[in-house]
């Protein structure tokens, strides 16, 4: 069974003492496990409030939202617990090293194996020699690798991307992309990303575009 969100009719905007900042109204968005959807859109049109939204973080101002995991409909919490999340800015435990940073999801739920299952996922990324290296060490690109697998490690339903390969090269970028491409068709995960790369866009499922307000389907 395929687990969904589906946002409707959402319309959010932000007060500020100047202005009143509109960022969509009326947009709708579904998400299935097993897509791979992108966003694209110039800055300051709301990919990363939407983003959150649909991640259940934020609340919109108006609309519903909604999370259906095995069957049932369930609150953002427990959505929560089923999603991994992956930044710009790698957010890596800077005192952990990279073993460590992987294995933190899983031994915060209590699992037993956690050192074990990050080694593997360690060697997936093709990092297993830099296990006992600090974030700071790594290159961006390898910090960002292990972010990667650090959102894959707990085996979410969906995985939130934002501008995730914002911070890299060009080759680089590709790679840690094809990664992420690849994790979450293997694992059937849904997979939101936020890119400012129409090449990396189009290799989605579903591209959508978000400006003016509006959400349409550019793939
Ligand atoms: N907490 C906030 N308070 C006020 N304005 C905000 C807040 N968060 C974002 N904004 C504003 O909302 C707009 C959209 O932000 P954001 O969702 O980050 O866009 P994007 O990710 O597309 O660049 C921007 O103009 C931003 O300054
Ligand atoms: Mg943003």
């Amino acid at each position: 069974m395929q687990d969904k969100i589906e946002l409707r009719k959402i319309s959010h905007h932000f007060d500020t003492t100047a202005e009143q900042i509109i960022l969509f109204r009326d947009l709708a968005l579904e998400i299935k496990t097993g897509e791979i959807i992108s966003i694209v859109g110039p800055s300051g049109a709301g990919k990363s409030s939407l983003l959150s939204i649909a991640a259940g973080l934020e609340k919109p101002a108006n609309g519903s939202v909604h999370f259906n995991i095995d069957g049932s409909e369930v609150d953002e919490l427990a959505l929560r617990a089923n999603s991994g999340f992956i930044f710009q800015q790698f957010h890596l435990m800077p005192e952990l090293d990279a073993l460590s940073n992987l294995a933190l999801p899983l031994r915060l739920k209590g699992n037993r194996n956690a050192f074990n299952i990050a080694a593997a996922w360690l060697e997936k990324v093709g990092l297993q020699d830099r296990a006992k290296h600090r974030p700071h060490q790594l290159s961006g690109g390898e910090q960002q690798r292990i972010a990667i697998a650090r959102a894959f490690v707990s085996e979410p339903r969906f995985i939130f991307a934002d501008e995730p390969t914002g911070n890299l090269d060009m080759k680089t970028s590709e790679n840690v992309a094809g990664l992420m491409f690849d994790f979450a068709r293997d694992s059937g995960c849904g997979l939101v990303i936020v890119t400012h790369s129409m090449r990396l866009a189009m290799l989605a499922d579903k591209s959508l575009q978000l400006s003016d307000r509006k959400l349409e389907a550019i793939k």
